[in-house]
């Protein structure tokens, strides 16, 4: 079995980090939330990974051959994102005969997908798709199964949902997938979707089963479901400390990286801080990660995610936040006194 894990799309809902980053690279608790989906295809046994690629293809290659991976990777270039679909279509090649995993890279899985593909080995159908219940099924892809969990229809956020059961974003295909993908067209949005193309299956006779996840899933398409999948992971992360602490307080579960000093500060897990970092005078509160290179002085952060290189210095309290790469926040002295700020397209700032 192969894996085609998507790394494309434009990630207009989190802009305007993705102006300068893939979404897929984004960090969940310090590791790119791509890496999250490779992680799991290689504990499932796949050796054969294609990565699909979409407006910021060069970083994606860069961060993901950054690692040493238990894995072939290929790289495939989608262009525009014209949808899920499509992906599979420029991945033709790639795929050739195989059965193939396909995992969308902004989805985190709490449990990994071992399970899932064991399921699909053994009930051997033409595609399994995983599904969790969610509270509002309206917002999701939605699906309905008979009486023995067989997949009869699916729905795009259904006005009335036929199950509480949404997709989640990964899909187990054999090679038919391709020729059900050739015989759709593109929807309103000009999208090949893979919900059609799943439909297509079922239209036409082939078996179609579910699997239920059972643990937490996460797509990490807005920035609150970043925030939300940061507190998720942290939840279970195990402390560890190769910085250096003086006159400080750590409590809970604590990970500071090489090369980190904290002083005069608190610390209070579940929470993670970066390599080479400077915490003076601070407050790091649980469910916060702060990336490598950054400096924060005489500040409290509650809950955040704060991206490598960032410098946060007598900021007052920080809750609830994403700060991208290379930010500088601090109190200002000079006159007149007011908020002074260099932001971005689509920023958005709540005082
Ligand atoms: P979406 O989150 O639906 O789309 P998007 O990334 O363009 O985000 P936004 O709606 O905020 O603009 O895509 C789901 C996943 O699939 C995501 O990881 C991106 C990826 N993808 C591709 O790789 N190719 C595609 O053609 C599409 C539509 C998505």
């Amino acid at each position: 079995m192969k894996a085609l894990i998507l790394s494309g799309g434009h990630g207009t809902r989190l802009r305007p980090l993705t102006y300068s980053q893939q979404k897929q690279l984004i960090p969940v608790a310090n590791k790119p939330v791509l890496f999250y989906a490779i992680e799991d295809v290689i504990e499932a046994g796949i050796k054969e990974i294609g990565i699909i690629l979409g407006p910021n293809k060069d970083q994606v290659i860069e961060t993901v051959n950054s690692v040493e991976w238990d894995a072939d990777i290929e790289f495939i270039y989608q262009g525009d994102p014209l949808g899920l679909a499509h992906a599979i279509l420029v991945a033709e090649e790639f795929l050739g005969d195989d059965s193939f995993v396909m995992y969308l890279g902004d989805n985190i899985l709490r449990d990994g997908i071992v399970q899932h593909a064991d399921k699909f080995r053994s009930l051997n159908p033409d595609s399994l798709i995983l599904l969790t219940e969610v509270d509002e099924p309206q917002r999701f892809g939605v699906a309905e199964l008979d009486e023995w969990g067989k997949v009869k229809r699916l729905v795009e956020k259904p006005k009335v949902p036929p199950s509480n059961y949404a997709l989640a974003g990964i899909y187990f295909f054999k090679p038919v997938i391709i020729e059900a993908c050739k015989n759709i067209k593109p929807s309103w949005r000009n999208e090949l979707e893979i919900t059609d193309a799943i439909q297509w299956l079922i239209d036409n006779g082939y078996r179609v089963e579910a699997s239920i996840v059972e643990g937490w899933w996460k797509d990490t398409g807005k920035p609150e479901d970043i925030l939300e999948a940061n507190r998720l992971v942290l939840e279970e992360i195990h402390p560890r400390m190769d910085g250096r602490v003086e006159n400080s307080k750590i409590m809970g579960r604590v990970v500071v990286e090489a090369g980190t000093v904290v002083r005069d500060s608190v610390i209070k897990g579940p929470c993670i801080i970066g390599k080479n970092c400077r915490i003076v005078n601070s407050y790091i509160g649980p469910y916060t990660s702060v990336g490598d290179n950054c400096v924060i002085e005489g500040t409290e952060i509650d809950d955040s995610v704060i991206l490598d290189g960032s410098e946060i210095v007598q900021a007052g309290r920080i809750v609830e936040s994403l700060i991208g790469r290379n930010v500088r926040i601090r109190e200002s002295n000079s006159k007149p006194k007011g908020y002074r700020f260099v932001v971005g397209d689509n920023s958005n700032i709540v005082l």
